[in-house]
């Protein structure tokens, strides 16, 4: 793992890495398929950060449970779709795993049959150090609320991060003020990125049999980008699993973010990837009346079989790691 930090180079240095350092190529440091994310990742016993109306249960009892397998070539992580919870008991048993590694500048491709669907649901692919929170800086590659398209792309900081708003991406900014006041997961805000189509999240992404996220970190600028699985022209790369890509060939991101006004190797730390589904909560439970998902997201409590699709299937998540920065 590249640990590069700007500051201690001083100034001088700093035009020195912004020539040095390269996109691609980037070789696979990391294959998780199948059983492998068992071995890779732990399961994060906790209670929800973000409030949700979810018990994250431990690796034992996903297993035992049956919210998570592997077969040769899928990794399937679920919600309990068969309990019917007490007003005062438990939420609804689900996943939140995160990398045993931590990652600096790298990529990570994350290959995607299905993500979780249904009213109350807000699942999430990201990378942060939640032992750490705000401080180590938040990327938010894939996630939304109640089903509802499309993704958004989201950093959260602590410190400045402002990133310019004519950047070069397809998606559509909400805000270019990435810095965050209150800790992650607490009402915060960040700069979120719109993805520019219905495919990048919940039903329309898995009636598609789901797509390809990837997101690069550099010390210079943050990148992500989408394919729709039945989509024309995705990188022969991305489709086979390479082990070894090539960022520059893959076309304008989605989401963009460069370091014109943010120092990214001072307001991001070395990060975990982190997976979760959790129910209402600060976000799922907000939103949730406004688009006809019912009066109150307490429904979760019942009709346990509407979570089941709250499920991820993935093919593959791959991280690379670069020779320089
Ligand atoms: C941790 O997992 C156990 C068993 O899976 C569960 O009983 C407990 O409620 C979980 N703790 C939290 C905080 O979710
Ligand atoms: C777990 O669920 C899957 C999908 O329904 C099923 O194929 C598999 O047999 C189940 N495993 C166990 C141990 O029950
Ligand atoms: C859950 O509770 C509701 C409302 O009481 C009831 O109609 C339903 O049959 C219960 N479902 C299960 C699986 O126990
Ligand atoms: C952010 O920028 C403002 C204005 O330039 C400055 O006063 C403040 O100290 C900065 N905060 C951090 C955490 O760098
Ligand atoms: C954004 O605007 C600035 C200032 O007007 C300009 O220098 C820069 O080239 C623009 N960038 C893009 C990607 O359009």
């Amino acid at each position: 793992m590249g640990h590069f930090r700007r500051s201690v180079l001083g100034g001088l240095a700093v035009g020195i890495v912004a020539q040095s350092v390269m996109a691609g190529p980037y070789t696979i440091a990391q294959t998780n398929v199948g059983s492998d994310f068992f071995n890779n990742f732990q399961w994060e016993n906790i209670s929800d950060p973000t409030n949700g109306r979810v018990e994250y249960v431990t690796k034992e009892t996903a297993q035992a449970k049956n919210l998570t397998y592997a077969t040769e070539d899928s990794f399937v992580m679920r919600a309990d779709s068969t309990t019917n919870l007490t007003a005062d008991g438990p939420g609804r048993m689900s996943n939140r795993i995160k990398s045993n590694a931590q990652y600096n500048t790298h990529v990570a491709v994350f290959d995607i049959r299905h993500m979780p669907q249904g009213c109350g649901t807000w699942p999430a692919v990201w990378e942060a150090d939640d032992t750490v929170g705000a401080a180590s800086g938040e990327i938010d590659i894939l996630e939304g609320v109640n089903d509802l398209a499309p993704n958004s792309v989201t950093l959260h900081t602590e410190g400045n991060c402002t990133v310019p708003s004519n950047r070069t991406q397809l998606g559509t900014p909400l805000s270019n003020d990435c810095s965050d006041t209150a800790d992650i997961g607490n009402g915060n805000n960040g700069c979120s990125v719109d993805a520019p189509y219905t495919s990048s999240y919940g039903p329309v992404f898995n009636s598609n049999g789901g797509g390809y996220y990837a997101m690069e970190r550099t010390s210079q600028f943050i990148r992500v980008w989408f394919w729709a699985r039945n989509q024309d022209g995705i990188p022969s790369d991305i489709t086979g699993g390479a082990s070894s890509v090539d960022t520059d060939n893959w076309g304008t991101p989605i989401a963009y973010f460069p370091d014109d006004n943010c120092d990214i190797n001072k307001v991001f730390g070395n990060n975990n990837i982190v997976i979760d589904l959790t129910f209402c909560g600060n976000w799922a439970g907000a939103d949730f009346t406004e688009i006809g998902c019912g009066s109150d997201c307490i429904l979760v409590n019942e009709n346990p079989s509407a979570f089941s699709d709250a499920y991820w299937d993935f093919a593959a998540v791959r991280v690379y790691e670069g020779s320089s920065s």
